[in-house]
């Protein structure tokens, strides 16, 4: 049999194309290589002629695509002599930073909205033995206090803020063209800060840029770490499709919001760091940004989970709600490829998931009859 080279990591993948050092120490947990997922019984149900994917960002380490940025902020906090990394979060960035100090030796301070947190994300920080300050308030104002503490205390941002964080985030792209052997024709996230949609375009512009320049506006946010002069390895890009819970949606609304609700609790943002950024993005792709209902949002969990065996959060369905209304709506027309972000996995929040599935428990007595009768009625 022949032997692969064991994977260790996007940045060893892709240090050519990353803002590393030969002998910096990499801070990795296996982090990317995520799988891309045809959808075959949704396009089936909707009878569109469509080729949707979804990139399963919740296989990541910690169960989310932070992990992806994680490894870059972290690694470079380490290599610059930083004893402390601090965030503040909705969760995801919280359990991936906990993880990654710990893997480092570091401590890492996160800042969370008292009970606005996913169970499983709560539950990570806790683990890995992250400093949780639980604030009474929301995440926008956990990021604005993290970034006035940043000013007095020896401790580095590890959001996505950090330029590092969305250069290990726009190796998504990356995957997805080498997979594809072309970049689809939309690409399709959920959008809360807005730094994961500004990653991608990243991604996608410097894989298509032949000679390896800057090619967007949002790509000077890499502080000229896009430095691989390589030549193309694409000929194209995708249209990047922005959607946003309706109850935090402050780039449908074209202002910031200052109470933002959702139970996408991910993705409850009102104030989003990368605000100039995703207007780039969407006016250099040519893209959109929509939103959906907390309704819609748990439609489409659901749908993936029951008919495609597939496991999201909520924040994550954003993007599949919002594709399946365009392709209905003839916004995306028949014949696209499109791929969506399925940023973090299902696991993480089983509040949601239980709560939306009361009736799928049923109570019986510890006797074949009833497991029987139970089975019965229940084939299909
Ligand atoms: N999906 C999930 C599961 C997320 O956790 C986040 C952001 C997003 C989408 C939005 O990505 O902010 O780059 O537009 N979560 C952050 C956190 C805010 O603290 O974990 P974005």
């Amino acid at each position: 049999m022949p032997f692969r080279p064991r994977y260790t990591g996007l940045i060893d993948k892709y240090r050519d194309r990353l803002p590393i050092h030969d002998d910096t120490r990499i801070i990795s947990l296996g982090e990317g290589n995520t799988p891309l997922i045809r959808l075959s019984n949704i396009p089936r149900a909707i009878g569109k002629e469509v080729d949707i994917y979804v990139k399963y960002e919740g296989l990541n380490p910690t169960g989310s695509f932070k992990d992806r940025g994680m490894t870059m902020a972290v690694t470079k906090a380490v290599e610059e002599g930083s004893r402390a990394v601090i965030c503040a979060s909705t969760g995801n960035t919280s359990a991936s930073a906990a993880a990654y100090a710990a893997r480092a030796g570091i401590t890492a301070f996160v800042l969370i909205p008292e009970g606005k947190i996913a169970l499983g994300k709560l539950a990570q920080a806790m683990i890995h033995g992250a400093v949780i300050l639980q604030i009474r308030g929301n995440f926008d104002q956990g990021m604005q206090l993290v970034k006035e503490v940043a000013e007095e205390a020896p401790v580095t941002i590890v959001n996505s803020i950090n330029p590092y964080r969305l250069q290990g985030q726009k190796t998504a792209a990356f995957e997805i063209v080498e997979e594809l052997g072309r970049a689809p024709d939309y690409h399709c996230l959920p959008v809360g800060n807005a730094g994961n949609i500004t990653a991608h375009w990243i991604g996608y512009c410097e894989y298509s840029s032949a000679s390896g320049d800057h090619v967007t506006a949002a790509c000077t946010f890499c502080k000229g770490h896009c430095m691989y002069a390589g030549g193309a390895v694409v000929g194209n890009r995708p249209k990047m499709l922005g959607y946003q819970a309706a109850g935090s949606a402050p780039f449908m609304r074209g202002k910031m919001v200052d109470n933002p609700d959702t139970v996408a609790t991910a993705i409850r943002i009102g104030h989003p760091q990368s605000w100039d950024y995703a207007w780039t993005v969407k006016e250099e792709s040519g893209g959109w940004f929509d939103e959906c209902t907390d309704a819609e949002i748990l439609a489409a969990q659901r749908l993936l989970t029951e008919k495609e065996g597939i496991f999201c959060e909520p924040a994550s369905a954003a993007s599949v709600a919002g594709v399946l209304r365009d392709i209905a709506n003839g916004k995306i027309p028949e014949g696209s490829s499109i791929v969506c972000t399925l940023t973090g996995h299902g696991l993480k929040d089983p509040d949601t998931a239980i709560g939306q599935c009361g009736e799928a428990i049923v109570s019986i007595d510890a006797a074949l009859e009833p497991v029987r009768d139970a089975i019965l009625g229940n084939l299909r």
